[in-house]
């Protein structure tokens, strides 16, 4: 099964997010690169989806979102919003809330850089026809705007970041670590809270 990864008893859950993932890729982890955000939408409701997950460092947890999408509108108009990251394979589950951050822009510019052609233009073609998760007539529409701008751009190394890329970082206040104990299902909850000095943190019941 691997290395044993440390308990959740540290002065920086951070770290042991990051010495989890670690441990998460080197067991192919399917979600290893992916965390949930939830974000409220109109009315109040809550509203989850998978995003990439990006660095995970003092900077908080990153994460790529266009500005056309309805997330960054509901995020813009003053919406709390909170991630869940699941890494079955290393039984941890972190629920992170905190502050949206601007992520640095060399770090952008490095996760456009692993982007593929594809995602590039699609990125594009919120700007250039419809907005993310718009309705568009047919797939077929869909697919002949994409190959207008494949026309456009013909490798991924000619295509521009677009102007409504944002790299984000949530900056984390609270993370509440789940351990699971799956032989007694008696798992390890902890809710670390940060303050000036570092974190500290409480016992949950699980
Ligand atoms: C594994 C996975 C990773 C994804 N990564 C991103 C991402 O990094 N950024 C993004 O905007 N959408 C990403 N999506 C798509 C979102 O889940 C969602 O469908 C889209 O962002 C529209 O969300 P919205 O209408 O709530 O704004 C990803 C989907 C999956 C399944």
């Amino acid at each position: 099964m691997g290395r044993p990864l440390g308990r959740a008893v540290t002065a920086d859950p951070i770290a042991e997010i990051v010495a989890a993932r670690e441990e998460a890729r080197r067991r192919k982890d399917p979600h290893v690169d992916v965390c949930f955000l939830v974000t409220v939408g109109t009315g109040g409701r809550p509203e989850a989806r998978p995003v990439s997950l990006r660095d995970v460092d003092a900077d908080g947890f990153g994460m790529l979102i266009n500005t056309h999408s309805p997330k960054w509108r509901q995020i813009e108009a003053g919406g709390q919003c909170s991630l869940t990251i699941l890494w079955s394979s290393v039984e941890r589950q972190y629920r992170v809330y905190g502050a949206l951050r601007p992520m640095r822009a060399e770090r952008l510019r490095f996760w456009w850089e692993r982007k593929v052609l594809g995602s590039r233009l699609l990125e594009h073609y919120y700007e250039v026809y419809r907005p993310q998760s718009e309705p568009v007539a047919s797939r077929e529409e869909f697919l002949a705007g994409i190959a207008e701008l494949g026309r456009r751009y013909p490798d991924a190394a000619s295509v521009p970041p677009p102007a409504g890329l944002r790299g984000v970082c949530l900056w984390p206040t609270e993370i509440d670590v789940w351990h699971g104990s799956p032989a007694d299902r008696l798992h390890d909850r902890r809710l670390f809270t940060r303050r000036e000095d570092g974190w500290t943190f409480e016992t949950l019941v699980p």
